[in-house]
């Protein structure tokens, strides 16, 4: 019988209890295995930190936000007794192989363990949608969504106020988020990482909107380069070294507001998009991801990972995942800004 470790590590993202309840089911009624959990990512499996997923456990999860399991950032490549305790933890818990559920950082360090022999199947998971190799990961659909709903309530009061409002959303490398939720919205500017533009076309497009009789909205993912580098946070790096970001939209906000005489005000949605119910197409991603992961770890797919690939599940290298992000094209944002101003 089959039994698998699984753990959700990097930044929490709507629909990852979805990918657990589907992989304890899955596991269970099609292959009559088991499911141990770690706690708080990779350093649950380092500590053998480990509980065993039931059905109980699982009922009723798939619409909540966060993970039951926790999460960390913490890298397991990194210290020296770091490998030693992961195969350990496959062995004490008489496991076949490891489900990792992360982002561009979890899954370099499944690929870096696959590599050292590890048995391990990944499960792209980001909020930013910037994973190469699968077209969606879950949570991108919530986040755009959630960033959706806070930009109508901007537009509303911003055209009372006769105010330019900047949304600052997540993205530090790539602006999904903003661009999807920025046409969503019809924002009159959007500006990404990807595509920097001078605050001279910022002004412009600012300017248009207003001379029409309108209360411009300008999106701005928090990577988006200020004077050639992405906005540090008050509070600095992490202990990683991973810089933290944010603070893009309230530096904009007075130039924008000198510039065009539009009394500017930034909002930063922060967190909030990463948080709370995923949407009904995240859970059934998160859903198909699971059973996919139970699916593949069964066929002995080491090295691999779940992938978005149309409207199929397949499964890719783990290295099309990692190194490189996915970016917007300069093709789809020239089309979307057609719209701006
Ligand atoms: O998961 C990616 C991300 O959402 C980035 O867009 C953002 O910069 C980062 O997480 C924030 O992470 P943390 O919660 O560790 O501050």
């Amino acid at each position: 019988m089959p039994r698998f470790g699984i753990l959700t590590s990097g930044g929490d993202c709507p629909g990852l209890n979805a990918v657990i309840r589907s992989a304890q089911i899955r596991v269970d009624r099609e292959y009559g295995g088991t499911l141990a959990g770690f706690r708080n990512g990779w350093r649950g499996v380092i500590d053998n930190d480990v509980v065993e997923i039931t059905e109980e456990m699982t009922r009723g999860i798939a619409g909540m936000g966060g993970t039951i399991l926790g999460t960390s950032r913490t890298n397991p490549t990194e210290g020296v007794d770091a490998i030693s305790g992961i195969e350990h933890a496959l062995e004490a818990n008489r496991l076949d192989g490891l489900i990792a559920v992360g982002g561009e950082g979890s899954l370099s360090a499944a690929h870096a363990l696959s590599c050292a022999g590890v048995n391990v199947v990944g499960v792209p998971k980001t909020i930013d949608n910037d994973l190469n190799g699968t077209d969606y990961s879950f949570g991108f659909d919530t986040a755009v969504q959630i960033a959706t709903d806070a930009m109508d309530r901007l537009l509303t009061t911003g055209a009372s106020h006769a105010r330019c409002m900047i949304a600052e959303v997540m993205g530090r490398n790539s602006g999904w988020i903003a661009l999807h939720a920025g046409i969503a919205t019809g924002a009159h500017a959007v500006l990404i990482p990807e595509h920097p533009v001078p605050l001279d076309q910022v002004v412009s497009w600012v300017e248009a909107a207003r001379d029409r009789g309108q209360a411009p909205l300008v999106v701005v993912a928090e990577g988006f380069p200020f004077e050639g580098n992405g906005v540090l946070h008050p509070r600095g790096a992490e202990e990683s070294g991973r810089p933290r970001l944010g603070g893009i939209g309230e530096q904009l906000a007075p130039l924008i507001e000198a510039r065009t005489g539009i009394e500017t005000r930034a909002t930063t949605l922060g967190h909030i998009q990463r948080g709370g119910t995923p949407t009904a197409y995240d859970r059934v991603l998160a859903a198909r991801f699971g059973a996919a992961a139970v699916d593949a770890a069964v066929d002995g797919q080491w090295g691999r990972m779940v992938a978005l690939s149309g409207e199929s599940i397949v499964t890719a290298n783990l290295a099309a995942a990692i190194g490189s992000i996915k970016r917007i094209s300069v093709e789809r944002y020239e089309r979307a800004a057609v719209c701006f101003g």
